[in-house]
């Protein structure tokens, strides 16, 4: 686990001032082109679970990327978090402020039952409105959030204040 956090870490690309000045942009992408340090994040994030996960739900675009892999590393299902005006059928709504701008994403909620154990996975925590948007439509689909895992945590954004008491999983912590 060290091991991966350590790769996670050099493949991490920073690029300063991106979408705009003053955001320091996290890419992910030599990460994921890298065989073994995607495997290893994969493992990683799926084995900070303990107990059933029926359901990984993975967030509009970047974590889709590792929701789906880590869903098939635990068996379960996936559910995509879009964003706003993507899905076809009935959908539930939720705004959230971003660490520059604002969204609003969605999910089919007849593909969440009611008592289903589900781990929520995204490359990045910042300040934790795009995760407590999620966990908050997928409470309201009656599910059970069983945790919530991230391959980076930006730990000076205080998103973990945002998601209190909830189970939260970090390959690698920045500030
Ligand atoms: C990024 C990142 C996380 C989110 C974290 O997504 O992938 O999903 O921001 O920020 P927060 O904790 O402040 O909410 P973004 O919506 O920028 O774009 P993406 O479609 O590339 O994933
Ligand atoms: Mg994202």
């Amino acid at each position: 686990r060290a091991d991966v956090a350590r790769r996670a870490d050099e493949l991490v690309r920073l690029v300063p001032d991106y979408p705009l000045p003053g955001v320091l942009f996290r890419d992910i992408t030599p990460l994921l082109a890298d065989a073994d340090a995607f495997a290893g994040v994969v493992g990683t994030l799926a084995a900070g679970t303990t107990g059933p996960v029926d359901l990984v739900a993975g967030m509009e675009a970047r974590g889709f990327l590792l929701a789906a892999p880590v869903a098939a590393a635990l068996g379960s299902g996936v559910v995509p978090v879009r964003k706003a005006g993507k899905l076809p059928a009935p959908t539930a709504s939720q705004s959230y402020a971003l660490e520059y701008g604002e969204a609003t994403i969605e999910i089919h909620p007849a593909t969440v039952p009611a008592g289903a154990r589900v781990l929520v996975v995204d490359d990045v925590l910042a300040t934790g409105g795009t995760a407590a948007a999620t966990v908050e439509l997928l409470r309201g689909c009656g599910a059970e959030v069983v945790g919530l895992a991230f391959l980076v945590e930006i730990a000076g954004l205080g998103g973990r204040d945002l998601l209190p008491g909830l189970a939260i999983d970090t390959v690698l912590t920045v500030d």
